[in-house]
């Protein structure tokens, strides 16, 4: 028998070198390149034909407007906050990936959405290659899960297969990716040519039965998906769950969606029975802010359409010795930096000889520029040991000279400020001209860091 030729292949990029290299040629990754069997002395059922590549099915070019509409159906899971990350529900012979960290409740929150789409009557497959079929009914137990459904333990990808193609399910879950493998392919599971051969398996599977699937991937301790990052652009949908383990809260976010919008956030809690859906992640969010503290001020940010309230915390004390220290904690440290500076420079608020820390209750990361004018009143607030009203919010986005640019979307948020119980809304004088404020609230457009700080202490 000829001897299997080995090659190296990149766990980051997927990318083969017949030798091994320190550094990946393909990406530049260090200490990437693991043994792997060359895709051509695979002598499995595929033969000679590469993973993703299928033979020709004969199709014919069609005008645009011939081609009929996509009568494929929407099927809600019905639990509200994943159906708002897949953008109404899972789409016949779609393929979603689910990745985050160990622990975090990826399966079960699937077990949960298997469990609502039994109730609708629909088929549905779970596949671990975990956890045992007595682990999962523990597990079903504890979530009063009664729906039927088939459970299926298994790592063999084409048991699985097989499995899928009898019972015809409606929906499918793989739990997970990384500990699937096909026995025909020499390397172990969860390396890069399995997790690829086998994401390209079920992504056929998926187009062919129109069973819709819900992969599991693991992260790896950068908080990627684990496995070439070809997975990625193979599946149709990529959500990311989120959320500091010591935290309740579980942010959902999908980075890619071919059938919907991306940046939209679903937010959940564990509990005791499982993931509990949070409508109102504002009121939560807020709902354990210290009023009269000073150090505080609350900002609205955007999360794809959703405007979610925060509570933008800073705490200044003076440096006994050496450098000043600057702790962030939801915030991008060089932006705070920034915002110091512009502070000290265009607002005569002296932070050289404070330590400052910077914190975002809930666990929440601020992304948005528009966060700017919020962080520095924070900081001034607890410089001055001066409170902000509870009723305020503060909002808009700040440049180098120490000017209030405008922000997009600003009209929703204010609203949102409004549903909340906010009176005063401190915003951007360039969008305030441009809004008529909701009933109750007052609007204060600015145009300086420095005018906001007259007008709020
Ligand atoms: P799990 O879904 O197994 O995480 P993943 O599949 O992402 O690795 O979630 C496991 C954690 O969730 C575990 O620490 C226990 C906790 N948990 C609850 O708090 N309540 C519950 O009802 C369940 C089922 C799990
Ligand atoms: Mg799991």
């Amino acid at each position: 028998m000829a001897k299997a030729k080995v090659c190296y292949a990149c766990s980051a990029c997927g990318y083969e070198s017949p030798k091994w290299t320190g550094r990946c040629p393909g990406c530049g990754a260090w200490n990437t390149m693991e043994e792997a069997i060359a895709a051509a002395a695979d002598k499995g059922p595929a033969g000679k034909i590469a993973a993703n590549q299928r033979p020709g099915t004969g199709a014919k070019a069609m005008l645009l407007k011939d081609i009929p509409e996509d009568t494929s159906l929407r099927i809600p899971t019905e639990i509200s906050e994943l159906d708002r990350v897949l953008g109404g529900g899972i789409v016949e012979g779609g393929l979603m990936l689910i990745g985050g960290d160990p622990g975090i409740g990826k399966s079960t929150l699937l077990l949960q959405a298997c469990a609502r789409l039994a109730r609708q009557g629909k088929r549905v497959l779970y596949v671990s290659g975990e956890e045992s079929a007595r682990q999962i009914k523990l597990r079903a137990t504890r979530l009063d899960i009664t729906e039927p459904m088939y459970i299926l333990a298994e790592n063999a990808l084409d048991e699985v297969e097989n499995k899928i193609r009898d019972l015809q399910p409606d929906a499918a879950v793989i739990d997970s990716i990384q500990t699937m493998y096909r026995p025909e392919m020499a390397s172990a599971p969860g390396s890069v040519s399995q997790i690829r051969e086998s994401t390209s398996l079920i992504m056929r599977l998926c187009k062919e039965t129109g069973t819709s699937v819900f992969l599991v991937g693991h992260v790896t301790k950068d908080g990627a998906i684990a496995g070439p990052r070809m997975l990625e652009h193979m599946v149709d949908v990529v959500l990311y769950f989120e959320g500091d383990r010591q935290q309740d809260y579980r942010l959902l976010r999908a980075v890619k969606n071919r059938f919907g919008s991306v940046n939209e956030l679903g937010v959940f809690r564990m509990t005791g029975k499982g993931m509990q859906t949070v409508e109102n992640p504002s009121e939560e969010l807020l709902s354990h802010r210290a009023k009269g503290a000073s150090g505080s001020a609350v900002f609205c940010g955007m999360e794809g359409s959703r405007p979610l309230l925060c509570d933008v915390q800073a705490l200044t004390s003076p440096t006994y010795f050496g450098t000043p220290r600057r702790t962030v904690n939801g915030a991008d440290a060089g932006r705070v930096a920034l915002l110091l500076a512009v502070l000290e420079k265009r607002a005569g608020q002296k932070t050289y000889n404070q330590d400052v820390y910077i914190n975002v209750a809930g666990g929440l990361e601020l992304s948005e520029p528009a966060a700017d004018l919020a962080l520095c009143v924070a900081v001034a607030s607890s410089l001055k040991d001066r409170t902000l009203s509870p009723e305020v919010a503060v909002m808009g986005e700040v440049g180098l000279a120490g000017e209030v640019r405008t922000i997009p979307q600003c009209e929703r948020r204010i609203s949102e400020c409004a549903r909340l119980g906010f009176t005063t809304v401190i915003v951007p004088r360039s969008n305030a001209r441009r809004i008529h404020a909701p009933e109750g609230v007052t609007l204060i457009g600015v145009d300086t860091v420095a005018q906001t700080l007259s007008v709020l202490f």
